[in-house]
């Protein structure tokens, strides 16, 4: 329960509607309560008039017991309606909170999860992610608003009832009570069950769900390998578990209220029986067995929910754990006070090693190189030999187990991860697109929106994509994604490089970002791409190496090693790795026969 002390700050932040909505919570008790009271008084009255005279021939409406039962009914109507006001004025405030509190927690998550940095990512799925966000929070919610609402309307209804109940008649009030624990028990057992077959369900439904969300992202293979049946088979078997389970669900809940009516139906019985004794001995008036009826059936809501608010309460515990410890997860790479990044003279990494989580081998071993400000670095290696490894430390990705990243001599974790993202400008391997316009898209690679359609356009012919472009319906302005054009791998990956050209930068790293362009179209972009950059420091990788002619040097990298270093034509004088690949290379793309 003490994970939900967390939500503290967020009731202090609305502390002023809670109390109101509490407060109304107890003035629509106090008001609800002269119901059963009035309820007695109006109908002994009624009945005593109605002894007393003997006016059998006079108009009805003027018969004293009649005028009576009118007068009293006008006062219960304006009670009722009191109460009514109150409760609505109580979930006004207390369920408006609990909206407002799932706002601002539903954008903390987010703004967390935005700087969480990528081992996070890897180490968590998905659904849970999602979860987080869009359960959890539902969850919590709950809490705020409705469990918070009922738990101080049972308190204060049983107290002023109960309270009532003893001034009319404590020994009546015993027999009133007898029955509720019960009822509470039976409901509550019946509602546990209820829950526990729930969460089953919602975890068979949740499998059920990835089950569908990966055929649609995979239909393409699915159908090119004629794997539809299969698909159909299991789809149609995990379907088959989510309705068993649900039959279950619906067994429990169809007795439920049939429990719960025998139960209340029993209770009312009671009251029945034992008022109707104490009024044959006098102590009891027919109005006081009325309003005892009243008083229980006031009781048995709260009793009712007193069971499913607990389980409301538990739900939410549980939830906000998870949230907390959500919370509570620091980004690994992060640095807010520090200074702003800025490159002077050079980046160098000094003995750099690192391993994914789950690997045994290292992904990169004792890498070191200075890249220096205005110099453009060349990469290459075999697939698997840690390229894009590199670059995702330089981006500061990924922190390294051991070894140093320093610029200008000072070390990387010292500056501002936020400025650092803002100076560089990084094409990953794997292209990710939105589903907005291509326009939309390569605005995206200007942190501050500042740029213009002329170099937008720039960035475009610059990325080889203007013919291209050209061709589309509705030009810049073509929608990407679902429900808009689907572009080529090709096409794809240019558009991320004029994503990273409208980016005024100081570094840029290119993984290997046209390996899905024919090699002529590859050598002209990455042509321009150093036209463009002239004086910037850039870092270009590539499993093709005639691109690499633009680079000032290139490393070789082997197995997460650098083997090899140096100029193009140095390189190809030493007749190593990369005078191999190059051969190889020059060949396939100039076949001789
Ligand atoms: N997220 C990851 N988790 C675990 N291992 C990984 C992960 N990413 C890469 N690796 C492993 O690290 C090694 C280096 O991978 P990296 O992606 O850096 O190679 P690369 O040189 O970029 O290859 P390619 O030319 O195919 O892009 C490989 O053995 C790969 O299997
Ligand atoms: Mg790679």
């Amino acid at each position: 329960m003490k994970e939900l002390l967390a939500l503290n700050v967020y009731f202090k932040r609305y502390s002023h509607s809670m109390v109101l909505g509490i407060l109304c919570v107890i003035i629509s008790n106090i008001v609800g309560v002269f119901v059963p009271a009035l309820v007695r008084d109006g109908l002994d009255e009624a009945l005593f008039q109605s002894r007393i005279s003997n006016s059998h021939d006079s108009f009805w409406l003027s018969h004293p017991a009649v005028l009576a039962a009118l007068g009293f009914g006008i006062l219960i109507l304006l009670a009722s309606a009191l109460k009514g006001a109150f409760m609505y004025l109580m979930r006004q405030f207390i369920i408006v909170v609990s909206r407002h509190v799932e706002y601002d927690l539903k954008n903390d998550i987010y703004d967390h999860y935005q700087k969480l940095d990528l081992s996070f990512y890897r180490r968590n799925f998905t659904g849970d992610m999602m979860a987080r966000i869009g359960e959890d929070v539902g969850n919590v919610r709950m809490y705020i608003g409705p469990a918070v609402m009922y738990f101080t309307n049972i308190i204060f209804t049983f107290a002023v009832v109960i309270y009532q109940m003893f001034t009319v008649n404590p020994h009546m009030t015993w027999y009133v009570l007898l029955p509720l624990p019960f009822l509470s028990l039976s409901i509550y057992k019946v509602s546990t069950m209820i829950n526990s077959r729930t969460a089953i369900i919602q975890t068979q439904l949740s499998k059920l769900t990835t089950f569908a969300q990966e055929t649609f992202a995979g239909i393409r293979v699915i159908k090119s390998f004629g794997a539809e049946k299969n698909f159909e088979h299991s789809f149609d078997h995990e379907g088959k578990d989510y309705r068993k389970k649900n039959l279950q669900l619906a067994f429990v809940n169809s007795l439920f209220f049939p429990l719960m009516f025998v139960l209340i139906g029993l209770s009312n019985l009671i009251v029945l029986y034992l008022g109707g004794l104490e009024a044959a001995k006098g102590t009891f008036t027919p109005g006081n067995i009325a309003e005892f009826v009243l008083y229980l059936n006031m009781l048995i809501w709260p009793v009712a929910s007193l069971g499913w608010t607990t389980a409301l309460v538990q739900k939410a515990a549980a939830s906000q754990k998870r949230i907390n410890e959500f919370l509570h997860t620091e980004p690994q790479a992060a640095q807010k006070d520090s200074p702003d990044f800025e490159l002077e003279d050079s980046i160098s990494f000094e003995n750099v090693t690192f391993s994914y989580a789950k690997s045994k081998v290292p992904a990169l071993e004792e890498v070191n190189f200075t890249l220096k400000k205005g110099e453009i670095l060349g990469i290459t290696g075999r697939t698997g030999s840690g390229k894009s490894t590199l670059v995702q430390l330089l981006m500061r990705l990924y922190d390294p187990q051991s070894g140093e990243i320093r610029v200008d001599g000072k070390s990387w974790r010292d500056f501002n991860l936020e400025s650092f993202r803002h100076k560089t400008a990084y094409v990953p391997q794997d292209v990710f697109l939105f589903s907005e316009s291509i326009a939309e898209n390569i605005v995206f690679g200007d942190p501050d929106g500042k740029v213009n359609d002329f170099e937008i356009e720039l960035a475009a012919s610059r990325a080889g994509l203007v013919k291209d472009i050209a061709d589309f319906p509705n030009g810049f302005e073509t929608l990407l994604g679902e429900r808009g054009v689907t572009l080529s791998g090709g096409q794809k990956q240019r558009l991320s490089i004029a994503r990273a050209l409208v980016r005024d930068a100081e570094l840029y790293v290119l993984d290997d970002c046209l390996s899905a362009v024919d090699a002529a179209t590859e050598m002209m972009i990455i042509r321009a791409f150093a036209e463009a950059l002239k004086g910037k420091t850039a870092i270009i990788v590539s499993h093709r190496v005639a691109p690499l002619a633009v680079t000032d040097r290139i490393l070789v990298f082997n197995k997460g090693r650098i083997i090899e270093s140096g100029t193009r034509e140095s390189l190809i004088a030493q007749g190593g790795e990369f005078a191999s690949i190059y051969k190889k290379q020059a060949m396939e793309s100039n076949p001789v026969d």
